[in-house]
């Protein structure tokens, strides 16, 4: 394991950041094997989210590392060039602010910033449960993270169609994300059984709408598949996410090289 002085300096290592609604999650990736360097870094997410208070959280974690080459980092809302479109579980002031060029001013080199769910997905297709369907005439796989949100990344062919925002789909009447999340399972102390039935009726509406030839269900809670795929009445496959903790970080590095 290289020493945190001499992380940057493996050609294809990237610094991936995973910003998070609870947590900051860095560590330095080698994207040719999809692993990461050395263990990862996470400190608590501040609160409340603003981008000051969350953006001195994430320098100091840049610092943590001594980090001299690319960042790649990944940010739970739409993201284009770099600056925050949406902010759906984060404060509303994210809006606007260009978390690239921030780390690019500050740091002195060069940083990519993209959606959470697409870091993970991205992850999972080159190195994870998508692996196969990586390719031209892979189909349709919809990643679907279960988190405090729900995060999407749709792929067509290996290629990832960036933002999809499909957590927020109305289902019963509110926003899909209020139902069928893995916070809303806390929240609301719901069985896995009853929580199982909404993520059932939330996928199949994406069944209806996209037809996609795999599922890959992702988050935290995707560990605990077993309690809640049963219920789960899909015709395409479904499988959970292979990487598990490490998408975010992974993906996030790997979003510096598309
Ligand atoms: C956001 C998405 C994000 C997802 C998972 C949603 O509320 O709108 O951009 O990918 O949560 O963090």
């Amino acid at each position: 394991m290289p020493s945190r002085e001499k992380s940057s300096s493996k050609k294809s290592a990237i610094l991936g950041i995973d910003i998070g609604g609870t947590g900051i999650k860095a560590a330095p990736v080698d994207t040719e094997k999809g692993a990461l360097l050395a263990e990862r870094y996470r400190i608590d997410t501040p609160r409340p989210a603003t981008p000051k208070k969350v953006l001195a959280a994430l320098h100091g974690v840049i610092d943590h590392w001594k980090w001299e080459g690319s960042v790649g980092c990944g940010f739970p809302g739409v993201m284009k060039d770099g600056e925050v479109y949406t902010a759906a579980n984060l404060s509303k002031k994210w809006i606007g602010v260009n978390i690239r060029d921030e780390i690019e001013k500050f740091h002195n080199c060069k940083a990519t910033v993209i959606n959470d769910a697409d870091a993970a997905g991205l992850a999972e297709m080159k190195f994870g449960a998508g692996m196969k369907r990586n390719n031209p005439g892979g189909g349709v796989v919809l990643m679907v993270t279960l988190g405090t949100g729900i995060g999407t990344a749709l792929f067509v062919d290996g290629q990832l169609v960036r933002n999809t925002e499909f957590g927020h789909i109305e289902m019963d009447g509110v926003d899909a994300e209020t139902r069928a999340s893995a916070l809303q399972r806390e929240i609301q102390k719901l069985s896995w059984k009853k929580w199982g039935k909404r993520v059932d009726k939330y996928l199949r509406h994406m069944e209806r709408y996209l037809s996609p030839d795999l599922f890959i269900i992702g988050g935290g809670v995707s560990s605990s598949s077993d309690k809640f795929f049963p219920y789960l009445k899909l015709r395409a496959e479904v499988v959970h996410a292979e990487m598990l903790n490490d998408a975010g970080i992974v993906g996030a590095a790997l979003g510096h090289q598309i």
